[in-house]
């Protein structure tokens, strides 16, 4: 728990290389648990939901070794298929495990995961397609207690292309008896980096980042040496916070064919970009952002949900109006009243958020409701004239390494007080 205290005013510019994707190695993570061998992780993220996913799996049994950036994981022996209650709670992508560890003993037992500050977050697309594949699920007391004799591949439609139901069957059909084929699945970069690890280990899987994905089931997997991609989030965090301070940036680390929409809109606003070679891209930002534009979250390949905070947060400065529509959850908007503390000019209807763009931005007390809720709150205060404060940095903490080290390299002057017994 704790504040950022930032000085706005100062340009975030320079040469950054992304971490590791949060949203790629969560899954790849649980899915260690399919092989009972060793599998190492390269460039893992030193976050909390990292964290908190080696300290289940450790709660497993399994070994855990973690050197740097570099993640050793044994799961030849685990000794429970029981998710602690109060690790769902926190994070719900710990639910990843219950298709993981059904694949691997073909029994699992955690809490109903609950849902956040942006939305009810429900799991019936995952419960659905497990019942197909013959998993029985006894839910008493919010405690989802499943088990499955014969995992048995069929075909599943998403009504919805769910990226966390995408995984999960996923992580079931690698070890399902037949052929398993996802209909309408998710394209998102983040099931392709799974894919690829899964085929790494030995799973047989055809058409990721495409709608129809198609597993052969296998008998066993093995372990494999696996680096986690870049994390496209992050960049398009680092991007914002230079579009509105006015900082040119050379970004490493990312992959060219996951940052079109986001890059995208940030042309229109005016920034320009130049992809020096397929990893590394320059961007130089007008000296006044242009607005006039709408944007709409959707499934990849479209303007991603988790941008959506750092958009508005850009678009608060952008000369005109401009419009957002959160098609993917339906309580995305928590940043909105924060920013209109601090100067901006937002409102809200249902879904769809308005905003006129102001001159400038002041610093004000502001607080993080969720992970890019803090981050766009950041990024408006490095643009900001004067001292902001940001609580909640637990929030940040999840998705984010040391994210005020990384503007402070970058010209930034932000620092994080920690909380002591309730004071900062
Ligand atoms: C993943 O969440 C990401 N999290 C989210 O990132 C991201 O915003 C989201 O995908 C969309 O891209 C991780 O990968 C850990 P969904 P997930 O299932 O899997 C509804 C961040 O900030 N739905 O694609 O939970 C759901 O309510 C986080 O890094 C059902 O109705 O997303 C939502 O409206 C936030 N029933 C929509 O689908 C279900 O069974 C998208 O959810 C499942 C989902």
């Amino acid at each position: 728990m704790g504040t950022y205290i930032v000085q706005g005013g100062r340009r975030i510019e320079g040469e950054f290389c992304v971490r590791g994707s949060k949203n790629a190695a969560l899954p790849v993570l649980a899915a260690c648990l399919l092989a009972e061998d060793v599998c190492v992780l390269e460039n893992m993220p030193q976050i909390t939901d990292v964290v908190q996913t080696l300290e289940i799996l450790q709660e497993l049994g399994c070994r855990v070794d973690w050197d740097g950036r570099t993640v050793m994981i044994d799961t030849k022996q685990i000794s429970s298929f029981v998710i602690d209650n109060d690790k769902v709670g926190k994070m719900r992508s710990s639910i990843l495990f219950l298709g993981a560890l059904l694949g691997r003993e073909k029994q699992a037992k955690l809490a109903y995961p609950g849902g956040c500050a942006i939305g009810r977050r429900p799991i019936d697309l995952h419960l659905a397609a497990f019942q197909r594949m013959g998993v029985e699920i006894l839910e008493e007391n919010c405690i989802l207690d499943c088990k499955v004799s014969r995992i048995a591949g069929t075909q599943i439609y998403l009504p919805f292309p769910s990226v966390g139901a995408t995984e999960n069957i996923l992580l079931l059909a690698v070890k399902a008896e037949g052929v398993t084929l996802i209909r309408n699945a998710a394209k998102e970069p983040e099931v392709v980096t799974l894919v690829r690890f899964l085929r790494a280990m030995g799973a047989e899987i055809y058409g990721e980042g495409t709608s129809s994905i198609l597993v052969e089931g296998v008998s066993h997997l093995h372990g494999a040496v696996f680096t986690i991609p870049g994390d496209r989030i992050e960049g398009g965090t680092f991007l914002c916070a230079a579009a509105m301070t006015g900082g040119k940036l050379c970004l490493r680390g990312l992959e060219r064919e996951q940052m079109g929409a986001v890059l995208e809109v940030w042309r229109m606003c005016g920034c320009r970009f130049l992809w020096e070679d397929s990893d590394t891209l320059l961007m130089e930002p007008p000296k006044c952002l242009r607005g006039d534009l709408t944007i709409v979250t959707g499934p990849f390949p479209a303007f991603p949900t988790d941008m959506q905070p750092l958009a508005m947060s850009l678009l608060t400065l952008a000369k005109g109006s401009c419009m957002i529509s959160e098609t993917v959850f339906e309580a995305r908007f928590s940043q909105a009243g924060e920013l209109c503390r601090m100067g901006a000019d937002i409102r809200i209807s249902g879904r769809n958020a308005l905003i006129h763009g102001v001159d400038k931005l002041h610093g004000a007390e502001v607080s993080a409701g969720d992970l890019r809720c803090g981050a766009a709150l950041l990024c408006a205060a490095l643009a900001a004239e004067g001292v902001s404060l940001v609580h909640g940095s637990e929030y940040v903490e999840r998705g984010y390494e040391s994210i005020e080290n990384a503007f402070s390299f970058l010209g930034g002057d932000i620092r994080l007080q920690e909380e002591r017994n309730g004071y900062v």
